[in-house]
């Protein structure tokens, strides 16, 4: 595979620490971004000489123009994008306060756009590629995260827009939609439950393969559709969520049915 610029923002942990470390061991070059300094240059030291560190926020168009300048005047260009940075916050329409609401807004979907907007006349140039970690959550809802919800919701929207607008110019758009993947954020929001053990079970239980993701499992799904091998795919969102929305409640509890 021909060694390419990515650009991968929430660079520091989770998913997106785990798509640079997918990219640094395929010989890429990179530039990562979090809005965490301490652990972004922790990342970038122990991922290479190829890795450039740029800490900054999703949500300032500042900080994203300067992490796409980095990738231009280090490398050369932009190839791809992958976009993982995200918070998660909860609360029904009545609990959450409109501060809460533009904070989740502002870094979950207004920061994809920031980092969309600086990254695309650079990719529009190397006809790259651009995928948005969105989550199941931006198809189906779980209770009481209204705000992290309609950002997810709102991120489909970005992956078929801009997919629209995008091709003439030879760029791709795609996502992934995360089931629950074993990160920080996850066990941060587990550790939240007056019964965390028993909300870890659950959460394993409700995938249909009987887990939740390892942050590798949704980072070579990115990859792929940063890659060539996904030459013909725009506009796509893929679960990565062992199959929890393809499952329908009802049916009788039966030896055959293995419930
Ligand atoms: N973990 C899951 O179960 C899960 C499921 C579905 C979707 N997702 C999504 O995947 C993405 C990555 O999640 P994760 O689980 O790896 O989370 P994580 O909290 O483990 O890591 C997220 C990273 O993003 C960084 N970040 C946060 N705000 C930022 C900002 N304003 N600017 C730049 N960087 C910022 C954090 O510092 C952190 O390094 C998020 O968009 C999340 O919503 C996660």
């Amino acid at each position: 595979m021909t060694a390419r610029t990515i650009l991968i923002t929430g660079a520091a942990m989770g998913i997106g620490r785990a798509v640079a470390e997918l990219h640094a061991a395929r010989g890429h070059r990179l530039v990562l971004m979090d809005v965490n300094a301490d652990a972004l240059e922790a990342a970038a030291r122990e991922l290479g000489d190829n890795v450039a560190a740029s800490a900054g926020s999703v949500a300032s168009l500042e900080d994203c123009d300067r992490a796409v300048s980095m990738a231009v005047d280090r490398f050369g260009g932009l190839d791809g994008v992958s976009h993982n940075a995200g918070i998660q916050r909860y609360g029904d329409v009545v609990q959450t306060s409109l501060a809460l609401w533009n904070e989740v807004l502002d870094v979950n979907l207004t920061g994809a756009f920031l980092v969309a907007k600086a990254a695309m006349p650079a990719l529009r140039k190397s006809r790259g590629a651009l995928v948005l970690t969105a989550s199941i959550q931006g198809m189906a809802a779980q209770p009481g995260a209204l705000a992290y919800v309609a950002a997810k919701h709102g991120l489909l929207g970005l992956v078929n827009g801009m997919a629209m607008d995008e091709a003439r110019h030879g760029v791709r758009v795609n996502g992934v939609a995360p089931g629950s993947v074993d990160t920080p954020m996850l066990r941060d929001a587990i550790a939240l439950d007056p019964n965390p053990a028993a909300l870890n079970r659950a959460v394993d239980e409700m995938h249909p393969l009987g887990r939740r993701a390892r942050p590798e499992e949704v980072a070579s799904v990115i990859a792929f559709l940063l890659s060539e091998e996904a030459s013909f795919m725009t506009g796509e969102t893929v679960r990565v969520d062992g199959g929890v929305l393809s499952r329908i409640g009802g049916a009788p509890q039966t030896e055959e049915s293995g419930a």
